[in-house]
Order: structure tokens, then C-alpha cells, then sequence
């Protein structure tokens, strides 16, 4: 990994500071003071800041409550992403587990661990629960023809899993979906006739978007919510 990719994923500096601390001679590699921000690290290098140790932080795991508008992409030059909504400190070398469009509002996962999103998104691993509002009355075969997977528009080959549906009211439901297709609950109504008016995520893999977090607001995760990710 590089100096600079190292020292801010592991400290609390951004990587334009880290380059401020190059040029000041505070960063050290294995003794010797270093001035080069894209120097490759191998196993065992010992990098030290004022002399106090930089080590490795394990991998992190945080839930945010994403508002409409914002984008799940890493960078986005138009938008503000979900990255943005994190303390700048704790962002370096982060990524979304599971996108949401940029109108569908609720739970983002966001880790540093490659494997655990990875798993997190595999289909059929984890239930993924969203409340759906939509134009038309939900008419109640809806909740068979859910059940039975539904073929859709430019994937007539591939019927969707199996997911349940539960109607709440006229035009409300709770969806269940073992699977993440690009915008697979709109493109599912779609298919029925009716339309998505409003998307949240209230649930990944047994971990429920925590009640007390508004909008826009971010917390770690447990360990138990952390361990739902796990093999
Ligand atoms: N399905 C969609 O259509 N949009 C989302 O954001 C998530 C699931």
C-alpha cells in the first residue's frame, strides 16, 4: 500500500495532510525520514508519526441512514455521496456494501472489508427488507406473483427469486428480496403495472436501520451486527 494511503486510513488525517506531514519531516519509515507520499510499504515496514507508531486498524463497519438525494457511489462529481456524510477522518478507503438509488432513502452499509460487503450482497445469502409506496393500489395476486419470481423488462430469461411480499394498505407493502438487481423493487412494480412512488431499506442481512439515527446520520456498527455478515 502506499505511505499516504496508509497513514490516513490508519490515523486521523486526511491525505492532503499526510502530505503537509511529509513535507514537515514528521513521517517516518523504519527509522528514516521520508518525504514521498506515493512510497510503497512491505510487510513489516515500521512507519512511525512524531515517533509515535502508526499500526493497521481492523476493518470497520458503520450503518447510515441515507436521505433522498445523496448518491452511492464512492465519487460523484454532481451529487453529494454517502461518503460525504462521514467524518472526513474515518472515510479513507471505505465503500458502499449494497447501492440504493438516489431517491430511495434508508440503510447503507458501509465497510473497509472487501469479503464481509461481499457476502452482504451475494443473492440468496440475506434478505434485504424494504417498505414501498406506489402510485396504484397493490392488487393482492401481487403477493403470488412475487412469490413465483417475475420476469423483467431486458432479463426475460431470468425470473426473480422468490420474494415476500406483505400488503400494508391501498398502495403500501414491506418486500422481501434475496437478491439486488439494478433497481430491482421499481423495476419489479413495473412489471405488475404499477410504479414506485417512494423506496426505503429498513433491513440488510437481520441488521434493522437503528430508529434513533435522523437523516443523513451514521453510527458503527455492533459486533453482533457486525457477525450477520459472517460466514
Ligand atoms: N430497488 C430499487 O429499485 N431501488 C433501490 O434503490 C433499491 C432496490
Amino acid at each position: 500500500m502506499r505511505l499516504d494511503k496508509f497513514v490516513a486510513s490508519n490515523t486521523a488525517h486526511s491525505r492532503s495532510e499526510v502530505r503537509q506531514l511529509l513535507r514537515a519531516n514528521r513521517l517516518t519509515v523504519n527509522g528514516a525520514a521520508v518525504r514521498d507520499a506515493g512510497l510503497i510499504l512491505r510487510e513489516g515496514d515500521e512507519v512511525r508519526l512524531d515517533d509515535g507508531l502508526i499500526s493497521a486498524r481492523g476493518p470497520r463497519y458503520f450503518m447510515l441512514h441515507k436521505p433522498a438525494g445523496v448518491v452511492c457511489v464512492t465519487e460523484d462529481g454532481g451529487h453529494r455521496t454517502v461518503l460525504d456524510l462521514l467524518a472526513g477522518e474515518i472515510r479513507e478507503g471505505l465503500h458502499v456494501a449494497g447501492r440504493l438509488d438516489i431517491d430511495t432513502t434508508g440503510l447503507v452499509l458501509i465497510t473497509d472489508d472487501g469479503q464481509w460487503s461481499h457476502r452482504i450482497k451475494a443473492p440468496g445469502r440475506h434478505e434485504k427488507r424494504y417498505r414501498v409506496h406506489t402510485a396504484r393500489p397493490i392488487a393482492a395476486e401481487a403477493i403470488e406473483q412475487f412469490a413465483r419470481g417475475l420476469l423483467l423488462r431486458g432479463e426475460e430469461d431470468q425470473p426473480t427469486r422468490p420474494a415476500r411480499l406483505q400488503i400494508l394498505g391501498e398502495k403500501e407493502a414491506l418486500l422481501w428480496l434475496q437478491e439486488g438487481r439494478y433497481h430491482q423493487v421499481k423495476r419489479m412494480f413495473a412489471a405488475l403495472g404499477n410504479h414506485v412512488e417512494a423506496l426505503h431499506r429498513e433491513a440488510v442481512a437481520g441488521i434493522e436501520l437503528d430508529p434513533g439515527l435522523a437523516e443523513g446520520s451514521w453510527r458503527a456498527l455492533s459486533p453482533t451486527e457486525v457477525a450477520c455478515g459472517k460466514p
